[in-house]
């Protein structure tokens, strides 16, 4: 006992950092994962996945492609059902609950692919955002959201399929937006993306948890974006949690090789 103690390595971060840390640590998980696990017919894809994710911070999702990232996000949305363990958001269970109900406790989801409706409008698309509102407030789409994405307004009688890869992605987020989650899970938004709208979206998504108090999953595989984004971060590979920590630890462990295919 004595030894080990004697080797632990002097505190490096300052005590504010520290204070900081504490008081994430302090606040409950508002979406806690517990020994999830999933199966595709025979194939174990998720294996005993733990994850908890607090308000207003961000929490990237690292890992090569196949490893069971986007599996993970379906399954918290109710999409792919799950074969045992436990997800909770705030202090209920979600169990087998079904998407749309899991999209009015506050589970917000922008699929990888953006699944915009490509006949509609961008009108249109955002109004499917405001499905499970009230009728009162799901007629007509704020202008908020307009001044958070201002080349919407600009689009907003074009058709979903005439916007490029970048636009149709800040739609799939606004869509999301417009629902008002507490807890937004996004599947890879700069996949195949120009550098100009991967900042852009980088804005949106540091605003939402920073100023609405959104928690936010972020799987990424372009390493740059989660890391300037994430104020913790998760690796998954094959279907497994390998390694988690507060951001500040990302660089020290060679991530970047890991995501390198
Ligand atoms: N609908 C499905 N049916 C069967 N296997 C699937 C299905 N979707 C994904 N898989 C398999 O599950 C594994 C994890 O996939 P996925 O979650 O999409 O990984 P990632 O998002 O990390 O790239 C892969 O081996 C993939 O081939
Ligand atoms: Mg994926």
């Amino acid at each position: 006992m004595g030894d080990e103690a004697a080797r632990m390595p002097a505190p490096s971060a300052s005590a504010s950092t520290h204070a900081a840390l504490d008081a994430a640590a302090a606040t409950a998980p508002l979406l806690r994962i517990t020994d999830l696990n999933q199966y595709y017919g025979g194939s174990h894809i998720l294996r005993d996945v733990n994850l908890e994710l607090r308000e207003g911070r961000i929490c990237c999702l690292l890992g090569r492609n196949g490893v069971g990232k986007s599996t993970l996000l379906k399954v918290l949305m109710g999409l792919v059902a799950q074969r045992s363990g436990r997800i909770q958001l705030g202090e209920a269970t979600l169990g087998t609950l079904p998407a749309h109900l899991r999209v009015q406790r506050g589970l917000g989801y922008v699929p990888q692919g953006r699944e915009i409706f490509n006949r509609l409008s961008v009108e249109d698309n955002l109004l499917c955002g405001l499905a499970g509102l009230p009728a009162r407030e799901g007629s007509r789409v704020p202008a908020w959201i307009y001044g958070w994405f201002p080349v919407l307004e600009r689009m907003r009688s074009r058709k979903g399929g005439d916007l490029s890869g970048g636009q149709q992605q800040q739609l799939a987020i606004a869509r999301a937006v417009l629902a008002r989650p507490r807890v937004l899970l996004l599947d890879e938004p700069t996949e195949g993306i120009q550098p100009s709208i991967i900042k852009e979206i980088g804005r949106v998504i540091r605003r939402l948890a920073r100023e609405e108090g959104v928690c936010i999953l972020l799987v990424e595989q372009y390493y740059d974006f989660a890391a300037s984004l994430a104020d913790d971060y998760a690796v998954m590979s094959r279907g497994q949690i390998i390694d988690q920590g507060p951001a500040s630890q990302m660089a020290h462990r060679n991530l970047r090789a890991l995501l390198a295919v």
